[in-house]
C-alpha cells in the first residue's frame, strides 16, 4: 500500500464537510494532515479534536490585508506538505498568490449548479427564481470566484413546498456524499487540473464536470 495523500482541510464553520472528509478518509486513500480556521470559535475544530487532527487557528481580523492573512496561512498549510487543500465551508476569498501557489492543487465545495448561483445565500436566490433544480458543485479553485472548473456536481430537485431549511438539508446529504469521493479521486490520481480544465481519468470535463441525479 502507498501512503495515504495528505490534506490539509480549511474551514470557517460547523464543519460537516470536515466530518464527512474524516469519515471517509482511510477507504478513501487519503488522511487529514490538518485543519485550519479563521475563527478560534468553529466548531469543526472541535471535530477534528475529537478525530486527533492537528489544528490551527489564523485569524484574519488581526492581518493587516488579504495578502498578509493568506501568507500566515500558506506557512501554516506548508508546514504540514500537503498534497491537496481542501475548501470546506472556508468564508474568505483567497488572494492571487495563494491561489496561484497551490495551483491544481485547491478544492472547493459550493452549494449551488455552477455556473448557477455563485456567491452566497444560494439556496434562497434558487427559491426566490423558483428554479425546478437545485444542488452542489465540487470544483477546483482558481482565481475566478467560484469559477474554476466543475469536477462533480449532484443536483437535487427542488419540491413544491421546499423552504430554505428543507432544500438546504437534502443539498447537504448531498454534499456529504460527493466531497469524500471528489477527494478520494484526487488522492489516487484520478483527478487533475490542467490549462483551467479538470480532467477525469484523462477525459477533459465540461462544464459541468461529471454530474450526478440524487434522485
Ligand atoms: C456548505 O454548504 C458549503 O457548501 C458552503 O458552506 C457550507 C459549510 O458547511 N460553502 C460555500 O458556500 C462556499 N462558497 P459545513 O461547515 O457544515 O461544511
Amino acid at each position: 500500500m502507498s501512503e495515504p495523500c495528505a490534506i490539509v482541510v480549511l474551514i470557517s464553520g460547523n464543519g460537516s464537510n470536515l466530518q464527512a472528509l474524516i469519515d471517509h478518509s482511510s477507504e478513501g486513500g487519503y488522511s487529514i494532515a490538518a485543519v485550519l480556521s479563521n475563527k478560534a470559535d468553529a466548531y469543526g475544530l472541535q471535530r477534528a479534536r475529537q478525530a486527533g487532527i492537528p489544528t490551527r487557528v489564523v485569524d484574519h481580523r488581526e492581518f493587516k490585508d488579504r495578502e498578509s492573512f493568506d501568507e500566515r496561512l500558506v506557512q501554516e498549510i506548508d508546514a504540514f506538505a500537503p498534497s491537496l487543500v481542501v475548501l470546506a465551508g472556508f468564508m474568505r476569498i483567497l488572494s492571487s498568490a495563494f491561489v496561484q501557489h497551490y495551483s491544481g492543487k485547491i478544492l472547493n465545495i459550493h452549494p449551488s449548479l455552477l455556473p448557477a448561483y455563485r456567491g452566497t445565500q444560494t439556496h434562497e436566490r434558487v427559491l426566490e427564481a423558483g428554479e425546478k433544480e437545485h444542488g452542489v458543485s465540487v470544483h477546483f479553485v482558481t482565481e475566478e470566484l467560484d469559477g474554476g472548473p466543475v469536477v462533480l456536481q449532484s443536483v437535487v430537485p427542488v419540491q413544491a413546498d421546499d423552504d430554505r431549511d428543507s432544500l438546504a438539508a437534502r443539498v447537504f446529504v448531498q454534499e456529504h456524499r460527493i466531497y469524500p469521493k471528489a477527494v478520494s479521486w484526487f488522492a489516487s490520481g484520478r483527478l487533475k487540473m490542467q490549462d483551467q480544465a479538470a480532467f477525469f481519468d484523462g477525459t477533459r470535463l465540461g462544464v459541468h464536470g461529471l454530474r450526478e441525479n440524487s434522485a
